[in-house]
């Protein structure tokens, strides 16, 4: 049987916060043992690129993700780590043929598009326009059918299953048109009473690396209510730490504290401390075996290097086919 290739990409964005990990991370570690997959974990860090970026960060940035995915269980003899500048030729030079089967206008009218332009109005380079085809190549080179991605990507996918059909209409090729997968996760709420947890709001995460003293200080400020009510909320402050008590300690224990709220009041103070430790106990293995892949720089160049290797092989495949059938050689 044939495996389903699983591709996941992260941007190179820095340390990976407990929403990356809960929400994707652990799900696709889950699927390691599953014969039915083959999973491919990527730092993006081309695609960082393509909105103003630190140069002189980059590479840390990218570091520090490929060292959280291995810290998170990722398991290279099971599943393959690349870092996609290490390939990037390939992606690149993928991305531009797939870039002339898109016109301008279907990539100027992509809502991330768009929102990107308000974020950096003076930046609207050819490498953001492009940002979805070179994501399409990422995925197709390595002929991905799934790919565990928030809705926000859903856009980006309809890109990408556009280009493998008119690249397999046009020349003949036979590309996937790969889908959204959702792994186990799910959504995992933001600290500031509204939305999910994200890098880019200030104060809403909890960074993977967190001692118990800043998960405290953290949780600290997440607002709450009087503690006591009519109907348990559903929605804002009080909702989510009622989320993160049953992500971390189970919904017989969050079935607890609805009662409390209905009853004689929950006491926040204790709440968040208990809380703090349960995600504080999750953190720790990942955090020690972090600090040990911090001692051993020379194993992770290792592992960088033999996914680059493999992830080479089967990406030159492609573009060789690419090449021929689009009239090249
Ligand atoms: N655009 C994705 C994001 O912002 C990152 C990404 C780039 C990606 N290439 C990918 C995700 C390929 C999945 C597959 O999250």
């Amino acid at each position: 049987m044939k495996k389903k290739l699983i591709f996941s990409g992260i941007r190179a964005t820095g340390r990976l916060h407990l929403g990356n990990y809960l929400g994707m991370v652990k799900g696709m570690l889950q699927l390691q043992e599953d014969e039915k997959y083959q999973l491919l974990f990527s730092v993006v860090d081309i695609h960082a690129m393509t909105t103003p970026y630190d140069k002189d960060k980059l590479s840390q940035q990218t570091y520090d993700v490929v060292l959280d995915y291995l810290a998170c269980g990722l398991d290279p003899e099971k599943s393959l780590l690349l870092v996609q500048s290490k390939v990037g030729d390939l992606h690149a030079e993928l991305a531009f043929y797939f870039s002339t089967v898109m016109t301008v206008a279907r990539m100027q009218h992509l809502p991330t598009f768009k929102e990107k332009i308000k974020q950096h109005p003076d930046n609207v380079t050819m490498a953001l326009l492009n940002y979805p085809v070179l994501m399409a190549a990422d995925i197709l080179v390595y002929h991905s059918e799934l790919v565990p991605v928030g809705i926000d990507q859903e856009p980006h996918l309809e890109v990408t299953r556009e280009v493998a059909r008119k690249m397999n209409s046009l020349y003949g090729l036979d590309f996937p048109e790969p889908v959204r997968f959702a792994t186990k996760g799910g959504k995992v709420p933001s600290l500031v009473g509204e939305g999910k947890m994200s890098k880019s709001v200030g104060g809403s995460f909890i960074n993977l690396t967190d001692d118990l003293e800043t998960i405290e200080k953290r949780l600290a400020s997440a607002p709450t209510d009087s503690g006591k009510g009519e109907i348990v909320p559903i929605s804002g402050g009080v909702a989510n730490l009622l989320t993160f008590v049953e992500l971390f300690q189970g919904e017989g224990r969050r079935k607890k504290y609805e009662e409390l709220y209905l009853g004689e009041g929950i006491r926040y103070g204790d709440l968040k401390n208990e809380l703090a430790e349960a995600i504080y106990a999750e953190l720790k293995p990942i955090q020690e075996k972090r600090a040990e892949l911090e001692k051993n720089p020379d194993y992770v160049r290792q592992v960088i290097d033999a996914g680059a290797k493999k992830a080479r092989e089967i990406a030159s495949k492609t573009l060789k086919e690419v090449k021929e059938r689009m009239g090249l050689v």
